[in-house]
C-alpha cells in the first residue's frame, strides 16, 4: 500500500463525520448512521483501491451500503480489505454525547478478521505492555504484570472500562485492587486506543464491546505499537453459527494481533464527530465552513498524524440528513 493512501482514506472519514455531525443531539441514531454511511460510500468511489468490505454495516441482505463483501474504491489501486464503521457511537450522536467518530482501517487483502457483530472480550495496552499480558489471566495477575512492567504501583494504574452492567464484577475486582478506573460511556475503539497513545493516562483497556470495533482497534494499536487480545463471546447457537459461517473455526479461542490484522502494513484513519478521548468533534463555522479533527496512522512507519481541516463548502450548506451522494462527493 502506498503511503499516500493514508491521506485519501482520511478524506473519506472526514466526509462521514461531517455528514453525521448534522444529526448530533437529534435523537435519531439511524439517520446519523445513514448520513455517515452514504457519505463514506460515495467518497470511496474516488479512492485508488480495489477494496472489499470485511467489516461494515452488516451482511448483504441487511445493509444497502458498505455491506460485507461489497467492493469499494475505483478499482485502480492495491487489493485491500476494508474495515469501516461510518459512525462509531450512533447513540452518542443521537444523544449529543462524547466520543463518536468515523473510522476506517485498510490492510492487504486477506489480512483483516471477518468479525461477526457480536461481543468480544478485550484487553488492550500500549507498547510498554505489548507481548507481556494474557487475556486469560485473572484481573489481579494482569494488574501485577502491568505494575511490574510499567513500574507503577496499583494505585497509579488507570484502567478504562465501558460503563455497563455486565462489567459490574470486573469493576468490583479493579476497585478492590485499588487501581483507578475511567468509565467510558460509548465508543470502545477510542477506549482501546487510549491505552496506547503516547500522552494518555490510561494503562489498560478491559471488558467486552463489539467484535468489529475490536478489529478496528487492533488496526490502530498495531500502528501505535500496542496490543489488543480478544475473545469472541458468541451467545447461543445462532451466534456460534455466524462465527463459523464467517470462517472462524474455533470461535472462543484467543485472538491475537496477527489474527485480527495480519502481519503486513495497516492504515487507520478516524475523524471525530463529537469530541472524545483523542479527537475533537466537528465544528460548524457559519453556513459555509466546518472544522474536523482526524488522525491517520500507518503501521509500517508508526507515524501518528493529526489533521485539523477547515472545509469550505460554498453554496453546499450541508443539508440535514444528507442523502444525496453527489452533493457529498463534491464537497
Ligand atoms: P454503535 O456505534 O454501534 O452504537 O457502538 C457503540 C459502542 O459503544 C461500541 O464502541 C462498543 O463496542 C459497543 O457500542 C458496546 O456495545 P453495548 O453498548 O451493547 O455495550
Amino acid at each position: 500500500m502506498e503511503r499516500e493512501l493514508a491521506l485519501e482514506i482520511v478524506r473519506v472519514t472526514e466526509m462521514g463525520a461531517l455528514a453525521s455531525a448534522r444529526w448530533i443531539g437529534r435523537g435519531d441514531k439511524n439517520a446519523a448512521d445513514d448520513a455517515a454511511t452514504t457519505a463514506i460510500r460515495s467518497m470511496f468511489d474516488s479512492v485508488s483501491i480495489d477494496g472489499t468490505v470485511v467489516i461494515g454495516e452488516g451482511e448483504m441482505d441487511d445493509a444497502p451500503m458498505l455491506y460485507i463483501g461489497e467492493r469499494v474504491g475505483n478499482g485502480s489501486g492495491p487489493s485491500v480489505d476494508v474495515a469501516v464503521d461510518p459512525l462509531e457511537g450512533t447513540e452518542v450522536v443521537a444523544c449529543g454525547l462524547h466520543n463518536a467518530q468515523s473510522v476506517i482501517a485498510i490492510a492487504n487483502k486477506g489480512s483483516l478478521l471477518h468479525a461477526p457483530d457480536i461481543y468480544m472480550e478485550k484487553l488492550a495496552c500500549g507498547p510498554e505492555l505489548a507481548g507481556k499480558l494474557n487475556i486469560e489471566d485473572p484481573v489481579e495477575i494482569t494488574l501485577q504484570k502491568a505494575s511490574l512492567h510499567t513500574g507503577k504501583a496499583f494505585s497509579e494504574l488507570t484502567v478504562m472500562v465501558l460503563d455497563r452492567k455486565r462489567h459490574e464484577k470486573l469493576i468490583a475486582s479493579l476497585r478492590e485492587a485499588g487501581v483507578r478506573i475511567q468509565l467510558l460511556g460509548h465508543g470502545d475503539v477510542a477506549g482501546a486506543i487510549a491505552a496506547a497513545l503516547p500522552d494518555s493516562d490510561v494503562d489498560l483497556y478491559m471488558g467486552s464491546g463489539g467484535a468489529p470495533e475490536g478489529v478496528l482497534a487492533a488496526a490502530a494499536l498495531k500502528c501505535l505499537g500496542g496490543e489488543i487480545q480478544g475473545k469472541l463471546l458468541p451467545e447461543g447457537p445462532f451466534e456460534m453459527q455466524r462465527c463459523l459461517r464467517m470462517g472462524i473455526a474455533n470461535p472462543t479461542r484467543v485472538l491475537y494481533m496477527e489474527d485480527m490484522v495480519g502481519t503486513g502494513d495497516v492504515i487507520f484513519a478516524a475523524t471525530g464527530v463529537t469530541s472524545g478521548e483523542f479527537l475533537s468533534g466537528v465544528r460548524f463555522i457559519g453556513k459555509e465552513r466546518a472544522e474536523t479533527h482526524s488522525v491517520i496512522m500507518r503501521a509500517q512507519s508508526r507515524t501518528i498524524r493529526y489533521i485539523r481541516s477547515i472545509h469550505y463548502l460554498p453554496g453546499k450548506e450541508i443539508p440535514d440528513g444528507i442523502t444525496n451522494r453527489q452533493n457529498v462527493a463534491s464537497m
